[in-house]
């Protein structure tokens, strides 16, 4: 999954996360496609997990000091998606680490993101100087 110009919302900090967020996708799927061991993809699946819940808090402590009105409602997809990401993780446990599994998860967390992203994300611009 590549990064493109026209996912940048226009805020740096955010934009680099994202970027940053991006290429943790890809170490998951590139840890699998090399034959890497069970323990390495999950660790890879731990990193996106823990660097998404730390990029979530960051942007949510931006929406509260710009008082970004849908800051609830914005929490809320936040909250959903590492709830998603940790029943993926437990799905993942459940089967063992698999080339589909990976894909699977990789195509549901990224159409997450670049969704988000584009429609979600972007609004927050409108409330930055
Ligand atoms: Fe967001």
């Amino acid at each position: 999954m590549t990064w493109k110009e026209s996912f940048a919302i226009g805020i740096p900090e955010i934009d680099n996360q994202h970027k940053e967020l991006f290429e943790r996708i890809d170490n998951l799927y590139a840890a699998c496609a090399q034959g890497k061991g069970t323990s390495e993809v999950l660790e890879t699946l731990n990193f996106l997990e823990n660097y998404t819940i730390k990029h979530f808090a960051d942007e949510e402590k931006l929406q509260l000091r710009i008082q970004y009105p849908k800051y609830q409602q914005h929490r809320g997809y936040h909250t959903g998606f590492i709830n998603q990401v940790a029943s993926l993780k437990k799905e993942m446990l459940d089967s063992g680490v698999t080339i589909l599994m990976v894909i699977h998860i990789n195509n549901i967390v990224s159409k997450w993101l670049i969704n988000h992203i584009m429609t979600v994300d972007k609004e927050l611009k409108n409330y930055t100087k």
